[in-house]
């Protein structure tokens, strides 16, 4: 099932199979972006809402022009300078896209991935891969093959193995159809990065659904089963404690009154990239111990942390909690 052969993937794909694939963010539900039974299919297995549309993945600038009706003048820049890289660009769309992969939106969501394993397979194909995170819809991200086994394994033929994602959290999104380039979604490459490359830009994060564009942007998304509340440890340790068995999930240090095996230290020395790369399967460790509530607290908003804060501002729990 879990499996790094390459040519056996292509082979799947082919032949209008479903695959899971490695990138650097995580790992994604990939399989003929032309072919809308297989489209179709991806949206089954990951019982995802018709108006939650799918980005596209190829390796080239060329290959994406067989796609997409053209490039405004930041997109080619923001393109060249960052892919392969955690960013997807909404772009015109040309009718060989079905309607399907965008929702009937005009604008697809394109990327260029930067892993190895995954860009080889891209180069051997005749076509471009749409792939959504390979998760059951509204669930945590997969930042490992094992993840995607776990809730989808019975499900494909294969996943191909790419090792654990190098950066651990979604691409950032961004759309060029007003004056200004708006983010859509935070992700892995931060906004100050792309704003010292094409200058300043409009965060427009939207949050309902059925909206025409919803990056990653349902409210509750990216959710462990269990649930989750964040804040100051501290207080809501103390708050919870007497009556709840507790997860912690933090960014540098362990707390006392918490059991040690009920938590998650994302990064001890506190460097931000780290702490992108282990915050899904922290999520995902916590969600199987024997625990009530998952408590959090927010990192620090700069850089990948905004991203992360993001994500679990998104997985938390959002009713009144009481324990008896
Ligand atoms: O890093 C990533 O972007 C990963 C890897 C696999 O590439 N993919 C990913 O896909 O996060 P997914 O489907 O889980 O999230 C993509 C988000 C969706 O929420 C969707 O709403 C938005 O991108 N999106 C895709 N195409 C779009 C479009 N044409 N217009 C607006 N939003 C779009
Ligand atoms: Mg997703």
């Amino acid at each position: 099932m879990v499996c790094s052969d390459i040519d056996r993937a292509k082979n799947l794909l082919l032949t209008g199979n479903v695959v899971a694939i490695p990138t650097e963010t995580v790992y994604g539900l990939a399989g003929n972006a032309y072919d809308e039974k297989v489209i179709a299919r991806i949206f089954e297995i990951k019982q995802r809402p018709w108006f939650d549309p799918l980005i596209v993945h190829t390796d080239s600038l060329d290959k994406v022009k067989l796609f997409v009706e053209h490039l405004p003048i930041e997109a080619q820049m923001v393109a060249k300078l960052f892919w392969p890289g955690p960013l997807t660009l909404l772009l015109p769309k040309k009718n060989i896209i079905p309607d399907l992969v965008t929702a009937g939106s005009p604008y697809v969501g394109v990327r260029i991935p930067n892993h190895p394993i995954c860009l080889q397979l891209l180069s051997r194909l005749p076509f471009p891969l749409a792939a959504p995170s390979a998760n059951p819809f509204g669930y945590v991200s997969p930042t490992k093959p094992q993840h995607v086994a776990d809730q989808l394994g019975d499900k494909i033929p294969m996943i191909l193995d790419g090792a654990p994602c190098s950066i651990g959290i979604e691409s950032t999104i961004i759309s060029f159809e007003s004056q200004i380039p708006k983010i859509r979604r935070l992700g892995g490459l931060d906004k100050a990065v792309l704003e010292k490359a094409i200058g300043p830009m409009e965060m427009d994060l939207q949050h309902a659904p059925n909206t025409s564009h919803t990056p990653g942007a349902l409210l509750s998304h990216y959710a462990p089963q269990k649930k989750m509340l964040l804040g100051n440890l501290l207080e809501l340790i103390a708050e919870y404690n007497n009556s709840a068995t507790l997860g912690v999930l933090s960014f540098q240090k362990k707390y006392p009154a918490v059991p040690n095996d009920h938590q998650v230290v994302l990064s001890p020395s506190g460097c931000l990239k780290e702490a992108a790369r282990n915050l899904f399967h922290g999520l995902r460790l916590l969600d199987s111990l024997p625990i009530d509530l998952i408590l959090a607290d927010y990192l620090p908003n700069r850089g990948i942390g905004e991203a992360i804060n993001d994500r679990l501002q998104r997985a938390q729990y959002r009713e009144k909690i009481t324990y008896s």
